[in-house]
């Protein structure tokens, strides 16, 4: 039994082959081919923050994949009740087949895997937001061919995108520039131990030159809402311009988890490029998480 908590739970050969069986699963699906390994098998999702991509993406992708989903919200369990997560944990998992949560601190998560009798999926803690990175990568690879040893530039806050853009320089294999406001630093912990693929350039043009890729993220994240003016102060070099991306390659993309401020983090006219990625990417968080549930559940 196998969970998912962060890209460090799989190993690179599982990370690459769950791309490869993204973008098969993905061609099924739109050949219209009926495809239903997880028949009669249930994910329990468990929702403490908002979402739209990743609860619809679970929940279609589940349904694609021949099992039912189940939405849980705090609101509505005991959980928000104060029912301790290891009860909780025993219990759910033993009725649904797979169990997804987002919620804050990351330690709930781990409890809630240690207690559980089936694989736990991360759909975002205050620190980590795996499955994003499923479908960045997929988007990537899609697009412009294997990222391994190029340049990726992250601009904007440390936050939980940022520390699973450290963990997918390592298990990608690709370098990893980090240019965040002083004071908004991931954490030094995690960037000290992939210190061989990640590092800090504090300044967002610099770090651009020559990235490959250039992803950003929204200035005040899930929790931080009562930062967000003291944050648009920090953050205001921060913004994924044109000018920005003229630094970078030719065939440099971006790429942003969504849901985005335009004018804040990134300007209008990058996201919204006729090229952009962005949209693919969100897609992507379907097939990529289709091939991750078949993975830890079929
Ligand atoms: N990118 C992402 O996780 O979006 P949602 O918050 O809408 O799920
Ligand atoms: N960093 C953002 C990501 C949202 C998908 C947040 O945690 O709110």
């Amino acid at each position: 039994m196998r969970h998912f908590l962060t890209l460090k739970d799989l190993t690179p050969a599982e990370c690459q082959q769950l791309m490869t069986r993204a973008t098969e699963l993905k061609e099924i699906q739109k050949s219209g081919e009926i495809f239903e390994p997880l028949k009669n098998k249930t994910l329990a999702m468990i929702f403490e923050k908002a979402s739209t991509r990743t609860r619809v993406s679970f929940e279609i992708g589940m349904t694609q994949l021949g099992g039912h989903a189940l939405f849980l919200s705090p609101r509505d369990t005991q959980l928000g009740r104060g029912e301790p997560i290891e009860d909780s944990a025993r219990v759910i998992s033993s009725m649904a087949d797979g169990i997804m949560i987002r919620t804050f601190g990351h330690d709930i998560v781990k409890t809630f895997a240690a207690n559980s009798s089936v694989p736990v999926i991360n759909a975002l803690t205050d620190d980590f937001h795996p499955c994003q990175l499923l479908a960045d990568m997929q988007t990537y690879q899609e697009n412009r061919g294997s990222i391994q040893g190029k340049t990726v530039v992250w601009v904007g806050d440390g936050n939980n995108m940022c520390h699973s853009y450290i963990n997918a320089a390592a298990q990608y294999g690709f370098n990893l520039r980090i240019a965040a406001p002083e004071g908004y630093d991931p954490n030094m912990d995690l960037l000290n131990a992939n210190k061989h693929c990640a590092e800090i350039i504090r300044d967002p043009m610099e770090a651009s030159t020559g990235a490959d890729l250039i992803v950003t993220d929204v200035w005040a994240s899930m929790g931080q809402e009562d930062e967000q003016k003291k944050r648009e102060v920090a953050f205001k070099d921060y913004q994924v311009t044109q000018k920005m991306m003229a630094q970078a390659n030719k065939e440099a993309a971006f790429l942003h988890c969504l849901p985005a401020h335009r004018g804040e983090e990134v300007a209008a006219d990058v996201i919204d490029a006729k090229d952009s990625l962005v949209w693919q990417g969100a897609e992507n968080r379907l097939h990529a998480q289709k091939a991750l549930l078949e993975f830890l559940m079929a």
